[in-house]
């Protein structure tokens, strides 16, 4: 039975993800090791231990934290139980003969060599099949030869994203470098990192994740992957609707909206402002004051909310994006109660980082890439990429160190956010243009003039939302490796079906 009723809201303290510590480290590396495991956790003072699944036992996972350059390895173990406590879809990708639980990890948004960067199907166990292991492991390398960012670490195995991603498997990675610490940006206990998500629960505490679409008709496969997924409660750092104490100063939060659907359109009480210091993949050139932010699945925003003029007051963060009711319109509260701890100067600083190179950089490729939707035999909406499915031929070769721009043609009524492994790229523009004759003879005819990206979106970004009936441009350089890669929307839902491609970047 679903769990209709509401839960009280911010009686919770909002979770902060402890770091992971190393196994090993000494000059030339650091090596961790991480387990997959099914553990139970309570989300709410009023709800019995939710099963899940956790990166080191814990939703959402430990921290990562690594600097620019460092090489990092790290172990990812899969200890998972033999089976899945949600719906499996065996339609799907990977379905048919894989085993059922089966676990990549990526992490997103780093330039990761292609062996090390999750690929769909390179789920655990995949190299090892003819030995037989009893358990099922990867060591991945990771350079980290790129500025500051928030990053995030989550599963990536084919045909079941969406529900492994759902069951816990997210968490936050870190990249310092020496640009950000000169900044002197609130760090330690002032630099809290937050990862929206949303759940709906049975009445005994499990997680819900539908079983089949609604309507569904006879012909649904049961269980059958659904085309969106919207849940009832949000949650903060795998707590719903908490509370955060804090001083009355700067603080910064890294944003991250770790939903499998869902976009969040995030706001303060009273359109209070705050500063954004980064996109998804680091810094800005300069802090933007904002009093709003919309953030699609994957995307980050590093922001500053400056809680100095608030002592004693609660100010609650709120999300206007659809679907949104009265319960998810509320994300979670700051309580300003603390005593302020010191009396430094925080002021925030004019300039922050240097400008994306690729900026400059000449175009060597131009792609045009379509967004588009069928119909599956049983009836479902199966979305595409290209007009392909994952399993056809790789149909895009960047060379290493070009520059490309890809056009993102939406010719669905709904956004799509984009997501490329191996870069970041430049949102250079949206234009509307006519659907109806691009559909009927594959030209494209502007119906307006091309309009900027958001003020948010100014900066180096690895996932961009392609707004409906419109051309999203972003430009990218492929470096610095080469090899095979995805890009994909990343609604998991989506992901999972169809809308995911390989891509080759050529030497
Ligand atoms: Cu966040 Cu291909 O993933
Ligand atoms: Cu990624
Ligand atoms: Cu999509």
């Amino acid at each position: 039975m679903k769990l209709d009723q509401t839960l009280r809201k911010f009686v919770d303290p909002l979770p902060i993800p402890k770091t992971l510590k190393p196994k090993y480290k000494d000059d030339q590396k650091t090596y961790y090791e991480v387990r997959m495991t099914e553990c139970y956790q309570k989300l709410h003072r009023d709800l019995r231990p939710t099963r899940l699944w956790g990166y080191e036992g814990r939703f959402p996972g430990p921290t990562i934290e690594a600097e620019k350059n460092e090489l990092v390895q790290i172990k990812w173990i899969n200890e998972l139980p033999k089976k899945h406590f949600l719906p499996i879809d065996h339609t799907l990708h990977g379905g048919e003969h894989a085993p059922e639980v089966r676990t990549v990890v990526h992490i997103h948004g780093a330039k990761t060599p292609p062996e090390s960067d999750g690929y769909p199907e390179a789920w655990f166990s995949y190299r090892f099949q003819e030995t037989g292991p009893t358990f099922q492991h990867e060591i991945y390398e990771y350079p980290n030869k790129q500025e500051a960012a928030t990053l995030w670490y989550h599963d990536h195995a084919i045909g079941i994203t969406r529900l492994n991603v759902y069951a816990g498997l997210a968490g936050f990675y870190l990249i310092h470098d020496y640009t950000e610490k000169c900044l002197n940006l609130p760090s330690g206990k002032y630099d809290i990192p937050l990862l929206i998500q949303d759940r709906s629960f049975n009445r005994d505490g499990s997680l819900f994740y539908p079983e089949q679409p609604t309507p569904a008709t006879r012909d649904t496969p049961n269980p059958s992957v659904v085309p969106f997924f919207a849940g009832d409660f949000i949650l903060a750092n795998g707590k719903i609707w908490p509370y955060l104490e804090v001083e009355p100063r700067k603080y910064r939060f890294r944003l991250l909206n770790g939903s499998n659907s869902r976009n969040y359109t995030f706001t303060l009480d009273d359109e209070e402002s705050f500063y954004q210091l980064g996109t998804d993949s680091g810094l800005l050139e300069k802090p933007v004051k904002l009093n709003q932010i919309t953030l699609a699945p994957a995307e980050r925003a590093d922001i500053i909310i400056d809680f100095s003029a608030h002592a004693g007051k609660k100010i609650i963060l709120r999300n206007s994006s659809p679907p949104v009711n009265e319960n998810t319109e509320l994300v979670m509260q700051f309580t300003v109660s603390l005593p302020l701890s010191d009396k430094k100067d925080h002021s925030l600083p004019k300039r922050l980082a240097r400008k994306s190179l690729a900026i400059d950089q000449p175009v060597k490729g131009l792609r045009y890439m379509t967004l588009d939707t069928e119909q599956d035999q049983y009836g479902r909406p199966l979305f595409l990429l290209s007009n392909k499915s994952w399993s056809d031929p790789v149909s895009d070769h960047p060379r290493l160190g070009d520059a490309e721009i890809w056009s993102f043609l939406n010719v669905m009524n709904f956004p799509h956010p984009i997501h490329i492994h191996l870069v970041d790229f430049l949102v250079l523009d949206r234009r509307p243009f006519d659907v109806e004759r691009f559909k009927e003879t594959g030209t494209i005819f502007f119906t307006g003039p091309a309009s900027s990206p958001f003020i948010y979106e100014r900066g180096r970004k690895d996932t961009v939302l392609a707004t409906p009936g419109e051309i999203t441009r972003i430009k990218a350089v492929f470096e610095p490796y080469h090899g095979r890669y995805v890009w994909h929307c990343h609604i998991l839902e989506h992901e999972d079906y169809d809308m995911m491609r390989p891509f080759d970047v050529l030497k």
